[in-house]
């Protein structure tokens, strides 16, 4: 699959799923804003069949490369930065949820997930879009974000973008992300204010804040609930004194960005 189209499908599969995003997008679109996308994150478990590299195949199969490595030991959680053979393509931000550092509930639920996985799917050119491919129970998705959100999140939601992020060096009427947030209040949009609302700054050359996900009606096995979807994200990225610009990721508010979508 063509990797345009695949992000396209991406986009529109997040965009259905979460109204907040495309409701922003056609506000700034509104205002005459052309909108970049900086990075779409997408979210596995080191599974072979669902692991970061395989999330990341599609990408890496028409260029991307490796741009960075991340950890988060709390969330139990690595993740990759891949960075686009074209400027005009987003960069990718790939994690994956380390089982083994979790406990062995969590595992016996997550491996009776991946024991209904058909068969090749691993291999699907459309994985990080492939949707939830099981049937879990609420109390099942309860017990694991007890543990961990980030695997509460997966199971519910399944492969797919996690978010989409505006890029606000390329917003006109926007000088920085303190004026956007504002205008994003403003108008009824909820930040995520985890770790404080801007994470990062201009002396780690990104500063980035995010909606909170808005619940979203979900079918369990054993009937529809609302739980937390997905968020919109904002990156401002400063000039290196190379003068390019920065395009890494920096942990300690990639580590609180991810916390947009718990359960409050
Ligand atoms: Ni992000």
């Amino acid at each position: 699959m063509d990797v345009r189209s695949l992000l396209e499908r991406l986009w529109q599969d997040y965009a259905a799923l979460n109204p907040q995003a495309g409701k922003i997008h056609a506000l700034l679109a509104a205002l005459g804003e052309r909108i970049v996308n900086d990075h779409v994150a997408l979210r596995g478990i080191d599974d072979p069949r669902l692991c970061l590299e395989r999330l990341a195949r599609p990408f890496v199969a028409a260029g991307y490369r490796v741009g960075g490595e991340y950890e988060f030991r709390e969330k139990k959680l690595r993740a990759r930065h891949y960075q686009p053979p074209e400027s005009d393509l987003p960069l990718v931000f790939v994690s994956e949820l380390r089982l083994a550092e979790c406990s062995s509930e969590l595992r016996a639920i997550v491996t009776a997930l991946l024991d209904q996985l058909p068969d090749g799917f691993g291999e699907r050119e459309d994985l990080p879009v492939a949707g939830r491919p099981w049937q879990v129970r609420f109390s099942e998705y309860e017990a694991l974000c007890a543990e961990s959100e980030y695997a509460g999140w997966v199971a519910a939601f399944g492969l797919r973008a996690n978010h989409f992020t505006v890029r606000v060096n390329a917003l006109q009427r926007f000088g920085d992300l303190v004026e956007l947030d504002a205008f994003l209040v403003r108008i009824g949009f909820a930040l995520n204010d985890a770790g404080g609302r801007i994470k990062g700054s201009a002396v780690v050359y990104l500063e980035q804040s995010s909606t909170l996900a808005e619940p979203v009606e979900v079918e369990f096995s054993d009937g529809v609930r609302r739980i937390p979807g997905c968020y919109y994200e904002f990156a401002r990225r400063y000039a290196l004194p190379s003068g390019e610009l920065y395009t890494g990721f920096v942990e300690r508010s990639a580590d609180r960005i991810f916390e947009s979508t718990d359960r409050r």
